[in-house]
């Protein structure tokens, strides 16, 4: 467990959410500490059983907390008709072990796990961010603790849920916008890079053959509407954990973030200023390009680790 970089993951499983957890699990440079689910991709109550499904399946002893079912204002919305009904279609895991389930919801459980620990913890979300705004709010005290808020959201240019808004910050821009303008260290994956960390079939076949956990992805594959396996698979939130694991890929850049949260057509839309039209300070590190080579390269080495007997 030496020099692991302690880790907390909120997420809406989702087939690409499935995919980044995976490698999480399997990788040795992380401690996850605590695994929180939001409603966002499908409802909280399936995001939740997907996540205790993962765990089964990949035979993890971690501790998951549900966490918020609607968003902090607006009203939910969902992306069935990209993960299929259950979140994650394809796959039968069996029933639900809801043994890693705690009593306490996401919000309490993050703030213990982050008091708790000696060291600072990492936040990973790549779903609303509702969960983690609310620990923001509700427990200022955290922010010293924790050493950077990673995320999947945002676009540099146009939406996937709306003309200028991604998935997740269009799910809760105004949880967006308290964790952007939190103070707290952010890194920001947007729907550019995640456009480009693509899976073809060739890819999805190599993934198929590797193990029994290649088989599972594979068959959520087939089930995956984000582009289709021909046209290529996008692997948004991997795009996350390889700024965790293998920065290198990338092309960052500190910039000014925040979200509109008022007007008729451009809710949800990140304001990314690469240009410093609006001279504000920094206040994130956003991944603006990706070697995709590198991010194949990297997915396939980490889901080949992804073995369980
Ligand atoms: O826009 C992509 C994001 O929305 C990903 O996190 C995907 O899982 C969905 O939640
Ligand atoms: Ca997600």
């Amino acid at each position: 467990m030496e020099n692991r970089r302690s880790i907390i993951i909120d997420t809406d499983p989702g087939i690409d959410d499935a995919v980044a957890i995976a490698m999480c699990l399997f990788s040795d440079k992380l401690k996850i500490e605590l695994i929180t689910t939001v409603a966002g991709n499908v409802d909280i109550d399936k995001t939740t059983d997907n996540i205790l499904k993962l765990l089964k399946f990949y035979k993890k002893d971690i501790k998951v907390a549900k966490g918020s079912s609607v968003p902090l204002i607006r009203k939910p919305i969902h992306a069935k008709n990209v993960h299929g009904e259950s979140g994650m279609d394809g796959y039968d895991f069996g029933e639900v072990d809801y043994s890693p389930l705690l009593s306490e919801n996401a919000v309490e459980a993050m703030y213990k796990k982050i008091m708790e620990i000696n060291n600072k913890i990492t936040i990973l979300a790549i779903g609303p961010l509702t969960n983690v705004a609310l620990l923001l709010k509700v427990y200022p005290e955290v922010k010293e603790k924790i050493e950077e808020i990673v995320l999947m959201g945002g676009s540099l240019s146009r939406g996937n849920m709306g003309v200028l808004s991604e998935f997740n910050i269009h799910c809760d821009p105004d949880a967006a916008k308290i964790v952007f303008n939190s103070g707290v260290n952010l890194a920001i994956a947007p729907l550019d890079v995640g456009l480009k960390a693509l899976v073809f079939p060739e890819d999805s076949a190599k993934i198929k053959a590797m193990n029994k956990s290649g088989e599972m992805i594979y068959s959520l594959f087939k089930h995956y509407r984000s582009f289709g396996l021909r046209n290529g698979l996008k692997m948004y939130d991997s795009c996350a954990v390889a700024y965790l694991l293998k920065p290198e890929m990338f092309e960052i850049v500190d910039t000014f973030v925040d979200v509109e949260i008022c007007g008729e057509y451009a809710v949800g839309a990140t304001i990314i200023d690469l240009k410093n039209y609006l001279k504000r300070e920094a206040n994130a590190r956003v991944c603006i390009d990706i070697n995709q080579e590198m991010f194949k390269d990297w997915l396939l080495e980490s889901l080949n680790k992804c073995n369980i007997d």
